[in-house]
């Protein structure tokens, strides 16, 4: 069988174990590894860097597509060999060290890390460490269920590790379209004009002899931990529906809406869910993680078509998925992530993007990873390649978090990752706000009426008209703006601004 997937000749020269690769990886080196929202990632090596790490203390800067899976971030973490980590996390335990400034983390576009390593902007990476499926008779490396950066990884690092994932099913084969830009200034138009554009070749393309080792794995991806929808993500879901399908009868879309991303986690899942009960037909996705949601609409008939960077599934669709490779072959692509979020695509495809954030204000600015505008919650990941660049830029929070103690609609969010200018849509539980061609005046009024939570909807209403008071083209009352966020850092609550004649209210 091994034999069938590495199919470089000679192949068995390089074999070593996680241990001996992992040698190659010395302190202080940059390493890119393969792993993206918990798909695909290298899964032996990173470990026997830990074990090593805790007898014999190195660090390095470790980048990735995105999150890793099987607590490897957690894993690398307790034993301090990461120095640097970039572009995206989720992992508890980093986020504490990311958090306790012990990690430092670069929260990047996704798009944009090898943009930036290729145009010698990040340093050198040293080794790339990449889980294949399987290698060609001429070292082409053939991913697992992501791409993530892996190929880029690859081709510029000085040196490569393959581990050869044998649990991982040959039938992945032949699902990745692998396109590397040209450098500038001499770049030519990326010819991707459909969701199904095939650019690129089916596996990595890279120089053998950087072939360092090879170790052969037999691991799995850890399964999704997205929730299942609920009665508010279906009252979401449900308002999107309503709009895609005023936008089909005023005649800006059609029942095929346009190619659809939606973003990691629970919402947006949900949301994707929702559409297979609409009046849609012939959907495709042009995303980034194609999660249980994507396979539910394939199944449904109303997708045609899904071009993601990774799957990141449950346990049963995992296995379902997984084992029935044939029934998806036609229908999916995996692409570098610089491909899958490049945002000329994204513009150009006319998409329509539905990301979660953790609060917007009443202007309609998105902060999607920093709680109380100090702390990171997991990264921008690929939501600003798609915000700004979409056809629909559409965002979706719960009005409330943490039992209602914080208002998701504030008056000004506590940091910001999408202006008011990349945000069209918002939508909650209670309803959507429409903000296209409105202005900020205007978008707060809406946000306010449609999204905000009734509980806190006086206290918006009463900031929003002292701040017009006080004049403005988005008004504000600077030394009220982030006393919300004041509150709930001291009090545990955002509730005293709800009741503005407590002490330290909003108007109080
Ligand atoms: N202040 C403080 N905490 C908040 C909050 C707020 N305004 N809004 C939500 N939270 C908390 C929730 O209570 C929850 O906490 P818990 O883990 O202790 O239960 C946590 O944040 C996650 O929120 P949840 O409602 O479960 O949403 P989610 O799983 O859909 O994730 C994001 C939401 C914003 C964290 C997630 O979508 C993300 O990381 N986005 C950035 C990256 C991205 O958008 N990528 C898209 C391209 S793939």
């Amino acid at each position: 069988m091994a034999d069938q997937r590495c199919r470089l000749p000679g192949w068995r020269d390089r074999v070593m174990t996680a241990e001996q690769a992992a040698e190659l990886i010395q302190d202080g080196m940059t390493v890119g590894m393969s792993g993206f929202t918990r798909a695909g990632e290298a899964k032996a090596v990173p470990v026997a860097l830990a074990r090593r790490a805790a007898e014999n203390p190195f660090s390095i800067t470790l980048m990735t597509g995105a999150s890793l899976g099987n607590d490897l971030d957690k894993l690398l973490t307790e034993a301090n060999v990461l120095a640097r980590r970039m572009p995206f996390q989720v992992d508890t335990t980093l986020r504490r060290a990311i958090n306790d400034g012990r990690v430092m983390f670069i929260d990047q576009h996704l798009s944009e890390t090898v943009e930036l390593l290729r145009n010698q902007q990040l340093g050198k990476i040293d080794v790339a460490v990449v889980e294949a499926c399987a290698i060609t008779e001429s070292g082409g490396i053939v991913p697992t269920t992501s791409v993530g950066n892996s190929a880029s990884y690859a081709i510029l690092a000085e040196k490569v590790i393959v581990e050869l994932n044998l649990a991982a099913p040959a039938g992945l084969e032949g699902l990745h379209d692998i396109y590397i830009p040209q450098m500038r200034p001499n770049r030519q138009p990326i010819p991707v004009v459909a969701p199904d554009s095939r650019i690129g070749t089916p596996y990595i393309p890279i120089d053998p002899a950087k072939i360092a080792a090879i170790v052969v794995t037999e691991g799995k991806d850890s399964p999704s931990t997205v929730l299942p929808p609920d009665a508010e993500t279906q009252l979401i879901a449900d308002h999107l529906i309503a709009f895609f399908e005023g936008e089909i009868a005023a005649g800006r879309l059609t029942p095929s809406l346009l190619p659809l991303q939606a973003g990691i986690g629970t919402m947006a899942n949900a949301v994707m869910s929702g559409l297979k009960d609409g009046p849609f037909e012939n959907l495709s996705m042009y995303s980034e993680v194609l999660q249980d949601s994507t396979f539910d609409l394939l199944d449904s008939g109303k997708l045609n078509f899904a071009s993601g960077s990774s799957m990141t599934l449950s346990p049963q669709r995992a296995e379902q998925v997984l084992g029935n490779l044939d029934v998806y072959r036609d229908r999916l692509m995996l692409r570098p992530q610089e491909l899958s979020n490049h945002p000329g695509i994204v513009r150009r495809l006319g998409v329509i993007a539905i990301n979660t954030a953790l609060e917007a204000d009443i202007y309609g600015n998105v902060n999607s990873t920093h709680v109380c505008g100090t702390r990171m919650m997991n990264g921008i990941g690929g939501s600003g390649d798609f915000a700004r660049n979409s056809q629909l830029s559409i965002f979706v929070t719960k009005s409330v978090a943490k039992s209602g103690d914080v208002s998701s609609f504030v008056p000004f969010v506590s940091h910001i990752d999408h202006t008011e200018h990349d945000v069209d849509i918002l939508v909650s539980e209670h309803g959507l706000a429409d903000l296209r061609g409105l202005a900020p005046r205007e978008r707060a009024r809406v946000i306010i009426d449609r999204c905000a939570d009734p509980l806190y909807k006086e206290a918006l209403n009463a900031y929003f008209e002292e701040a017009c008071q006080r004049g403005g083209h988005t008004p504000h009352c600077l030394e009220k703006a982030l006393s919300w966020h004041q509150s709930l850092e001291t009090r545990g609550t955002m509730r005293a601004m709800a009741a503005p004649l407590i002490e330290g209210g909003n108007v109080a």
